[in-house]
């Protein structure tokens, strides 16, 4: 329950000072959360207090392994109740991401190549192409506004044959938009098909609502950037066959040519664990905890409403997705109109210093259709890529908001978009000169200032790969 924080709260190295070509030194507006969150201060404090009594887990009888063993352990049970999983039918896995939890699922569920995943057009990458290497894609298709209805899904659901799971994302990381979860699943489980829940980007902002077979969710997200996520699902999915990853930690004997595989979810967790990661994701989901889910959701969804409605007001700028009356989580995708993504996101960065994101966000046919791009500008898109020329690349702008987002910070950017806005619209007299890396497709100032000289850029930096 609450203990009297409520969000904004400071996150650890949120008082940070970035250059800027004007000479000036100015508080870095981090408006790009979705890509990945800084830490709790109670998760570094945890990591900090955890640190001197790190040891193996698992394999060591002294007292350091017992203690690291433990933590690791209500780690373990605290990520299950937080997906709102089921101690006695469920498991959760430690692992490194998302990514990794969907890719991990993929292989466990053991489906064959006719086997049909009905997955939607919505998705991260990370919910389509594991998808795709070992199963046949169904999709629900979405409108132009980026959304889809149950009824959508149920169709796909009862198109034949009936899939085998349904692997749909919580939360769009591109648009907000949050599909409606409970009516999705309880679609499929009156169908009997099992749902995978992307829960990237639900899990920092909403509640996880029970009934999911499947969810997989990542640390960095949610404020726990110590490289451990989760895939939370059925035991009995993991009881039987050869794990992911096959090594020590997962066995319970091995002769040369014979092994007994041990039980879930040890056996799925070949290799020493990130026990460090698991500790701060068990301390990100207590702090999350602490300070309440109402406030959180309340701060959040004023956030949405005043970045979405505000870039929607703006003159020049076109915001994707459903209208920004529509509850979604504080996220905005948007294009100025006759400005590049790269250029306006090197913009406000170098000019402002506030951190977007641009490009496609890993979520490349949610892009094209939010953008209303036809097959043969893809193709010609597809051809330049292949030639190495990321120049043309179509994409979006993205800023997304967390808990230590002010109105402040929400503020800054409305009147930095705008600025770059009316500038695209009227002539570039006086803009600061840019050049476009061809190789990247990312814009860096020509500058001479501290921290814009050419030399600062990072060997191979690119924000948009997707
Ligand atoms: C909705 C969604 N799913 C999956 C992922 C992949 O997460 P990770 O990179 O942590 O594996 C992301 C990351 O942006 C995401 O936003």
């Amino acid at each position: 329950m609450g203990k009297g924080v409520s969000p904004p709260v400071a996150l650890v190295g949120d008082d940070m000072v970035v250059p800027c070509l004007d000479g000036t030194d100015r508080r870095y507006v981090n408006l790009d959360s979705a890509a990945s969150t800084s830490a709790l201060p109670a998760v570094v404090d945890a990591v900090e207090r955890f640190v001197p009594q790190y040891s193996s887990v698992h394999r060591g009888a002294g007292y350091k392994s017992r203690r690291s063993t433990a933590a690791y352990e209500e780690a373990r049970a605290a990520l299950l109740a937080f997906a709102a999983g089921d101690p006695e039918h469920d498991v959760a896995i430690v692992c490194r991401n998302t990514t990794e939890a969907i890719n991990h699922l993929a292989y466990r569920l053991r489906l064959e190549p006719d086997d049909v995943v009905l997955t939607t057009v919505v998705e991260h990458h990370a919910n389509l192409l594991p998808w795709g290497r070992v199963a046949t894609r169904r999709y629900v298709e979405c409108g132009t506004d980026g959304t889809f209805s149950v009824d959508d899904v149920v169709a796909g659901l009862d198109a034949g044959p009936r899939p085998r799971l349904l692997a749909v994302t919580g939360a769009s990381n591109v648009t907000g938009w949050l599909p409606d979860l409970a009516g999705i699943v309880a679609a499929a489980r009156e169908r009997g098909v099992p749902v995978l829940v992307d829960a990237a980007q639900l899990a920092p902002h909403r509640p996880i609502p029970p009934g999911a077979d499947y969810v997989a969710f990542s640390g960095h997200k949610l404020y726990a950037p110590f490289g451990a996520g989760a895939l939370v699902g059925r035991r009995a999915t993991f009881a039987d066959g050869d794990p992911f990853l096959a090594g020590g930690g997962a066995v319970d004997l091995v002769d040369l040519d014979e092994v007994v595989w041990s039980a879930p979810p040890e056996r799925e967790e070949a290799g020493s664990p990130n026990v460090v990661g698991a500790v701060a994701l068990h301390a990100a989901i207590d702090e999350l905890g602490r300070i309440g889910w109402e406030s959180l959701v309340a701060h959040e969804e004023a956030l949405a409403r005043r970045l979405r409605g505000g870039l929607a007001a703006t003159p020049g700028v076109r915001l994707l997705g459903p209208p920004p009356e529509a509850g979604t989580l504080a996220i905005a995708t948007f294009v100025v109109e006759g400005a590049h993504h790269a250029l306006v996101a090197a913009r406000l960065s170098a000019e402002h210093g506030i951190g977007v994101r641009h490009g496609c966000f890993c979520a490349h046919p949610y892009l094209i259709r939010l953008l209303g791009l036809a097959h043969d500008e893809v193709d010609r898109y597809r051809a330049a890529l292949r030639t190495g020329d990321h120049r043309t690349m179509p994409g979006a702008v993205r800023a997304s908001c967390g808990i230590a987002t002010t109105d402040a910070d929400v503020d800054a950017l409305l009147a930095a978009v705008a600025q770059v806005a009316a500038e695209a619209a009227g002539g570039s007299a006086g803009v600061p000169a840019y050049e476009q890396d061809p190789v990247t497709g990312d814009f860096w100032p020509v500058s001479d200032r501290p921290g814009w000289q050419a030399a600062d850029r990072g060997p191979g930096a690119s924000c948009a790969v997707g």
